[in-house]
């Protein structure tokens, strides 16, 4: 079966009534992702194709935007419309130059959550959804982002910033007013999602192959169980052969 992976849309479509269109470059990163669809699937490509029109505008998008994303895919701007207001990646009002994403779902929630946003608020002056005067912040609240090991986090943008309190959140925000180098990730050193204080267990894999784990560092040391395996394979075959 031939599969036609071209976009059915190959020239850069007319801006819509509020002069919303891709521009040259963004057109060319949307048309690398309709290539991954059949020319019958197209509308497989509207999430990506509607968070870069986000980040051509800057952070939200305009109702031009997403009817310009649903000619592009030949679909009901209503479809559209509903995959835009659905998902909260998607802002439907311009937001701060630091967009602050404060995840309030039950870990979060239980390891401080609520003191967290307060923080946001303080610092920042503005209720949620608003943005501060000089254009750098705005915040709102958001469920689970999928960091709940190193609760509780927000999102900042593009990053997490996880293992926070309302005083390391509070610095964060400073830093990031001031132009300062941040700590993406965890903020009190936590590697990946190990244990607070490092990891208890698997400690040596990795460490010039340990004999209890194949797949670590140190291929050349033969495992402990294939040494059992290979033995036994040739004590049998020395008793099969006689
Ligand atoms: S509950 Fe906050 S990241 Fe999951």
């Amino acid at each position: 079966m031939s599969v036609t992976t071209h976009p059915k849309v190959s020239t850069h479509p007319e801006p819509q009534p509020d002069g919303f269109a891709f521009t040259e470059a963004h057109w060319e990163e949307a048309k690398q992702h309709l290539a991954k669809y059949p020319a019958d699937h197209q509308a497989s490509a509207v999430l990506p194709l509607l968070w870069i029109a986000q980040r051509q505008i800057g952070g939200y998008l305009t109702t031009g935007a997403i009817e310009y994303v649903a000619n592009v895919l030949g679909m009901a701007p209503i479809r559209v419309h509903e995959v835009a207001h659905f998902y909260s990646m998607f802002n439907h009002k311009p937001v701060g130059q630091y967009f602050v994403q404060v995840c309030r779902t039950t870990p979060c929630w239980l390891r401080g959550a609520d003191d967290l946003a307060r923080t946001v608020q303080d610092k920042l002056g503005v209720p949620s959804g608003e943005v501060t005067a000089d254009g750098l912040f705005s915040w709102r609240h958001v469920e689970c982002l999928g960091a709940c090991c190193n609760a509780p986090m927000v999102q900042i943008n593009d990053w997490y910033y996880e293992d926070l309190t309302p005083e390391s959140l509070a610095q964060l925000l400073d830093d990031l007013r001031a132009g300062r180098e941040v700590q993406i990730g965890s903020q009190i050193g936590r590697h990946g999602s190990e244990p607070a204080g490092g990891a208890r267990t698997l400690t040596e894999v990795g460490e010039a192959g340990h004999p209890d784990y194949p797949f670590g560092g140190g291929a050349e040391v033969e495992p402990e169980v294939v040494r059992q395996m290979r033995e036994a394979a040739a004590a049998g075959g020395e008793g099969g052969g006689q």
